[in-house]
């Protein structure tokens, strides 16, 4: 089986990796040829958990080749996926779909052969019929089967959650394009991984719906967390008990300050305005991405209420960034909005990450960024978590007691229990919680 994989960014790569190393025969194309050239090396653009070595093991077996030539990448492939970027269109939320509409145009002019080509690329419910009157009329003499095949991939486990997927989701109309699919992912046969075959648009609605549903949990929690805080519940409790409701479920019910990340924000917005486009409105969706904006905010009075009301000359040591950890991506992280905040209230910050550093510096600025975590917590008035990277869930209290300022942790990621907390000299802040004091 030979496949063409458009498109290097995070999505083409993760999968165009995990296919090759099923034994498919890879070759990944990009317009950007320094990103092809690192590849070709081995050396990945992004940060993510297994993957320069699996790219690495691809290349050394010769299952997976980089070019930035289409017609090379396109020769004797049966499948063809399409895995470039859906941004956010400026101004109005719907997803940018030139680029996966150039791409299908693209193929379908330098082929030469039938092949199925696949949508990976998160696209609007009706995209991929859009797909196969573009292809249908540019080349009414070959055969392209179109489909859809949605990713359901998390940031920092993606190798995992291609190897190890809940279900696969194809939409396809031909039993040719189902067969071809059913081939690339029969090593999932394994692990008895279900195959929901679907028809296109059902395929692509299922994608926005999971990360909908998803995105609501995350907010649920939110505000249930609020009203933990107002009546003296615990929302850690909440979670657990509501989630050992299997109708519910224990997965997604962690709070924090809001979602971020390069698919939720966008996800949730673009099928707000499918629906009121096709005059179904979402109203629990458009509530959802209300409370997670507001959420963001409301982070910001948190914190200033801590210090009655006046931030003016305080400085906060910042610890985590990125929207979630074992990423280096910033994209719509909450941190983008609480700390800009916080500057606008005269807060000097200071702040480590373990692996977005360089890229936050292009969103962030007027921040001392630090080397390690006691050199962010250094005179501090307090300390803030952002992001529940792993070295911060062991943190050296003593240590810190000793060089910040005041014995003050807000945690927004609620990475401590409230009684470990109690054997430390801080006073703990944490969300749907009661507060940690000295006293108590
Ligand atoms: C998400 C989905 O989980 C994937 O299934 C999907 O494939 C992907 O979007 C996509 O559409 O490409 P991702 O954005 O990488 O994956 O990260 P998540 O782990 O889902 O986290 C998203 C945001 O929700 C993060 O900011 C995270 O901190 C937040 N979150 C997550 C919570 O606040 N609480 C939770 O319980 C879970």
């Amino acid at each position: 089986m030979r496949l063409a994989m458009i498109g290097v960014g995070y999505v083409g790569l993760v999968s165009g990796a995990c296919f090759a190393q099923f034994g498919v025969h890879v070759t990944a194309v990009d317009k950007d040829l320094q990103k092809i050239k690192d590849l070709q090396g081995g050396k990945i653009p992004i940060y993510e958990p297994g993957l320069e070595a699996l790219v690495q093991q691809g290349l050394q077996s010769g299952c997976l080749t980089f070019t930035d030539n289409l017609q090379d990448a396109l020769k004797d492939a049966d499948a063809v996926f399409i895995a470039v970027g859906t941004p956010s269109r400026r101004g109005d939320g719907h997803a940018d779909l030139s680029y996966v509409f150039a791409a299908a145009e693209e193929v379908a002019e330098n082929l030469s052969q039938p092949v199925v080509l696949v949508t990976k690329s998160t696209v609007p419910v009706g995209t991929g019929r859009r797909i196969l009157e573009i292809v249908e009329k540019k080349r009414p003499d070959l055969k392209i089967d179109v489909a859809s095949n949605p990713e359901f991939l998390r940031e920092g486990s993606a190798i995992e959650d291609f190897m190890r997927p809940d279900r696969v989701v194809v939409g396809a109309e031909t039993e040719n394009a189902r067969e071809v699919l059913r081939e690339l992912y029969r090593p999932l046969n394994l692990l008895e991984t279900p195959i929901v075959f679907t028809n296109l648009e059902t395929a692509e609605l299922i994608k926005y719906a999971a990360n909908g549903f998803l995105a609501t949990k995350i907010a649920f929690i939110n505000e249930i967390s609020d009203v933990c805080e107002a009546s003296g519940a615990d929302v850690q409790a909440v979670s657990k008990a509501i989630g050992l409701d299997k109708r519910i479920g224990a997965k997604f019910l962690h709070v924090g300050p809001g979602y971020g990340g390069s698919c939720f924000p966008k996800d949730t917005l673009a099928l707000v305005k499918t629906a009121q486009d096709l005059q179904c409105p979402l109203k629990i969706v458009e509530a959802v991405v209300a409370s997670n904006d507001a959420r963001k905010e409301s982070m910001v009075d948190k914190i200033e209420a801590l210090f009655n009301g006046d931030l003016t000359g305080k400085t906060i040591g910042v610890l985590g960034v990125t929207f979630k950890p074992n990423t280096d991506d910033m994209r719509e992280s909450p941190s983008l909005t609480i700390l800009p905040l916080l500057q606008k209230k005269g807060v000097h910050l200071k702040a480590y990450d373990p692996a977005g550093m360089t890229e936050a510096q292009k969103f962030l600025s007027e921040i001392s960024w630090e080397n390690n975590v006691y050199d962010a917590l250094k005179d501090v008035d307090a300390a803030l978590i952002l992001t529940e990277w792993n070295e911060f869930r062991a943190l050296d209290f003593e240590r810190m007691s000793q060089i910040m300022k005041t014995p003050l942790l807000i945690d927004f990621r609620n990475i401590y229990t409230l009684d470990e907390m109690k054997k430390t000299p801080f006073t703990y802040v944490s969300l749907g919680r009661a507060l940690v004091t000295e006293q108590n």
